[in-house]
């Protein structure tokens, strides 16, 4: 429960950075890795404490991984060789362990018991317990299992045919992992395509998957064959940074060898619809996800309106956009955005909080909040309420408010950016 002291920044950030491993691409490449047969080198993983429970939760299945800094080695001869853990699985934090490891577990032939941390234990499961029950999977816990702890007793799964009512790339790839070790085809549709990443590292892993628009099929029992990964910086935390070069005046900053699969570029989108000055230089793709640098420049934007369709690519990086409306010209509505109450906070409350606590007017509604542009922020004393976007969100805010700011409990942000402070001050030298 760190405090740190923030000061508004004496000039404009500048300089070039290589954001850590994207999170998602990182918690796959674990899995996928384990699953198959072989050796798996993985490269710019991102050592994040969620990416972590990913990692504990394989070794806990009798697989051998190796980390040394960012690079990690998975050896496994795949699923027939995992062991049944003798003790509880913490899956801390981390959604994404826990939605996509009960799509594997379900699947395997043992009893397993997960839980979580306080924040994670309060996050809903039911979103993919209820369709992994469909295929036969018996998960037991509080609420009929709709909260961890949960205890598994996997099974042979049989394949699924499924409409996904949320927007969830955790349901989706839960579902698609359940399938992979199911018989038969499973065939997953949603509303709005999701994040893809399981879709391109089944591929990479020498699956072979139908996708048509929104509906994604794959055929059980194919065996994975291991595969070298790298990972894409990832533009979620590429994200804080994009945001301060556009509030503070002067900065000119450029993150290289950033994710920029287009599932995930939604902030992208939106910026450019603001009026940044940005300029995008895509140079390679890696397994199937498109790298590139992009370049940002400090120009004055204004307000936009942000539902529909685009959520999805830009859930995570709500939070920022929100604190960049504050200084926009015009009032910015974010809507359809009702999947921000089910994260590591209720997002649309803590974030309504943050910005008020710096000083801004904002108004929340059920799916969304309404931000009026060219507010001045006065420095706060603001907690991260556990949540890593928060807490970062909050140092950048401290940039540009009048005075000091003590951002309370910032280690939350060790989730997904344990670096965040060092590329903070290497942009602001
Ligand atoms: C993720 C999907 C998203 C996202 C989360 C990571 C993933 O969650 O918010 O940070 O890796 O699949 P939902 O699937 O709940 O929208």
């Amino acid at each position: 429960m760190t405090d740190v002291r923030l000061q508004p920044t004496a000039k404009g950030l500048s300089g070039s950075i290589t954001v850590p491993g994207d999170k998602s691409v990182s918690h796959r490449s674990i899995i996928f890795g384990a699953l198959a047969k072989g050796k798996t080198t993985v490269r710019h993983f991102l050592t994040g404490e969620d990416c972590l429970r990913t990692i504990d939760a394989f070794r806990a299945l009798g697989v051998s991984i190796e980390q040394g800094g960012d690079t990690v080695i998975i050896d496994s001869a795949g699923k027939d060789s995992f062991k049944e853990p003798t003790v509880p699985i913490y899956f801390g934090n981390s959604g994404t362990t826990a939605r996509l490891l009960l799509g594997v577990f379900a699947a395997l032939p043992f009893h397993i018991t997960v839980y979580g941390d306080a924040s994670l234990t309060k996050r809903p499961m039911d979103r993919v317990v209820i369709p992994l029950r469909q295929m036969g999977a018996k998960i037991n816990g509080r609420e009929q299992g709709k909260y961890l702890p949960l205890a598994i007793d996997g099974q042979k799964l049989s394949a699924l045919t499924y409409h996904t009512p949320v927007k969830s790339a955790q349901v989706k790839s839960a579902l698609l992992l359940g399938g992979l070790l199911a018989d038969g085809e499973t065939r997953i549709s949603e509303d709005v395509k999701t994040r893809d990443h399981t879709e391109q590292m089944l591929e990479s892993f020498g699956a072979s998957i139908d996708v048509a628009g929104t509906t994604v099929a794959v055929q059980g029992g194919q065996q994975l064959v291991a595969t070298d990964v790298y990972v894409p910086g990832d533009i979620s935390s590429a994200a804080f940074f994009l945001v301060a070069a556009c509030l503070v005046p002067g900065s000119e900053v450029v993150l290289t060898n950033t994710g920029l699969n287009d599932t995930r570029t939604g902030i992208l989108d939106v910026l450019k619809q603001m009026g940044a000055d940005m300029e995008i230089n895509e140079h390679d793709i890696q397994a199937g996800e498109r790298i590139g640098d992009i370049t940002i420049r400090y120009r004055p934007l204004k307000s936009t309106e942000i539902g529909g369709d685009i959520i999805p690519r830009l859930i995570d990086e709500l939070p920022i956009l929100a604190l960049l409306a504050t200084q926009a010209d015009g009032e910015t509505i974010i809507k359809d955005a009702e999947e921000l109450r089910y994260k590591e906070t209720d997002r649309i409350e803590a974030i309504a909080a943050t910005l008020r606590s710096f000083g801004a007017e904002v108004e929340s509604t059920p799916d969304g909040i309404r931000i009026p542009g060219n507010q001045s922020l006065k420095g706060a004393t603001a907690d991260s309420f556990g949540d890593h976007r928060i807490g970062m969100m909050i140092a950048i805010a401290s940039l540009i408010a009048k005075g000091e700011t003590i951002l309370g409990d910032a280690d939350s942000i060790n989730i997904s950016y344990p670096t965040f402070f060092e590329d903070l001050r290497a942009l602001q030298n």
